[in-house]
Formats: structure tokens, C-alpha cells, sequence
């Protein structure tokens, strides 16, 4: 059975760019309703128990066709908001070393970096998520998928993501989806996006 563990920091912690009563309902009820559907769809496959969630959506062929959907829709949800909650931090944190390097050599420096994936996760057509990936040769690159479909799924590592369903917003930005962008990088915990790069 796979678990909700708690936020690794209070849930007002990250005022005023992500309000307090925006976490309480990500993370109680969007998190843990993609857990619990996730738990039931599992249920009746006692072989895939021992899996770990990041196994699961690695491998989705290997999953059951009967369940391959509803393993990749909360499956991903709830392996999305795991990581997502990590990616985010109260205190502010710098992109360090090899990660500042491969972004300044991929995008030409952070700046445009900052402003290509600000535009791609504003204008993303869908409720998904925005990534910065890395792939098996270490390369970045900026990502977006619909749904809950995985970049672990492609064979690539979420390095930072950005939540852009309307439920990851519209209590405080209602449909300003590019504020709520804005206001997220000040959260972004680079100190996790250094050490995963560097995994
Ligand atoms: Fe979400």
C-alpha cells in the first residue's frame, strides 16, 4: 500500500506565493485522492505489491492492461506530488555547479531559461505539469505532459516541475495561471534539482 507522507514543511510555509489553504487541498485531498484510487486499483494485483511507485511507471507495459490507465492516471498523481512538494522549499535556494552549467550551455543562461519555461508552463494547454528533464545522457531540456503522464515514463528524470492543473492555483490566481508561474520560482528548493542532476 502506498502511503501520503507529510509535507516537509508546514502548510503555510511557502505565503505568500502558495497560499496555506492551496496546500491543505493539494495535498489532503488531491494527493491522497490519487493515493486512495491508486491503493484500489492495486488491490486486486497482489504481484505488482512490491513494486515502487517510480518501478510502476517506468515499466507501464508491465502493468496489467485492465489497470495500465488507472495506474499511469494516479499512479502518476501521486508520484507527481510526492516529488512536487520536494521541488519546493520555504527558504530560498540557488542553482549551483554542474546544473547552473548544463542550464547556461543548453539555454545560453539561466534568464532565458527562466523565461522559455515561464512561457511554455503559462500557455500549456492542459491540466498537466511543466518539467525540466534530464535524460540518460544527462542532457536537459524543458518538458510539458497532459494529465498525469510521467516523464519517468519516457525514460527521463524531473529534475524541477510546475504543477499547472487549475486546482495547483485558482483559489489565489484564479485563471492568472502566469502569476502563479511567476510566483513559484521563488519556492523552487534547488538545493533537490542540484542533487538529483547530480544523481
Ligand atoms: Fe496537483
Amino acid at each position: 500500500m502506498f502511503e501520503l507522507t507529510p509535507l516537509p514543511y508546514s502548510y503555510n510555509a511557502l505565503e505568500p506565493h502558495i497560499d496555506e489553504a492551496t496546500m491543505r487541498i493539494h495535498h489532503d485531498k488531491h494527493h491522497n485522492g490519487y493515493m486512495t484510487k491508486l491503493n484500489a486499483t492495486l488491490e486486486a494485483h497482489p504481484k505488482l505489491a512490491d513494486k515502487s511507485i517510480e518501478e510502476l511507471l517506468t515499466d507501464l507495459n508491465s502493468v496489467p492492461e485492465d489497470i495500465r490507465t488507472a495506474v499511469k492516471n494516479n499512479g502518476g498523481g501521486y508520484y507527481h506530488h510526492n516529488i512536487f512538494w520536494e521541488m519546493m522549499a520555504p527558504n530560498q535556494t540557488q542553482v549551483q555547479g554542474e546544473l547552473a552549467e548544463a542550464i547556461k550551455k543548453t539555454f545560453g543562461g539561466f534568464e532565458n531559461f527562466k523565461e522559455k519555461f515561464t512561457k511554455e508552463a503559462s500557455i500549456h494547454f492542459a491540466s498537466g505539469w511543466t518539467w525540466l528533464v534530464k535524460d540518460g545522457n544527462g542532457e536537459i531540456s524543458i518538458l510539458s505532459t497532459a494529465n498525469q503522464d510521467s516523464p519517468i515514463s519516457q525514460g527521463l528524470t524531473p529534475i524541477i516541475g510546475i504543477d499547472t492543473w487549475e486546482h495547483a492555483y485558482y483559489l489565489k490566481y484564479q485563471n492568472r495561471r502566469p502569476e502563479y508561474v511567476e510566483a513559484w520560482w521563488n519556492v523552487l528548493n534547488w538545493e533537490y534539482a542540484n542533487r538529483i542532476f547530480n544523481s
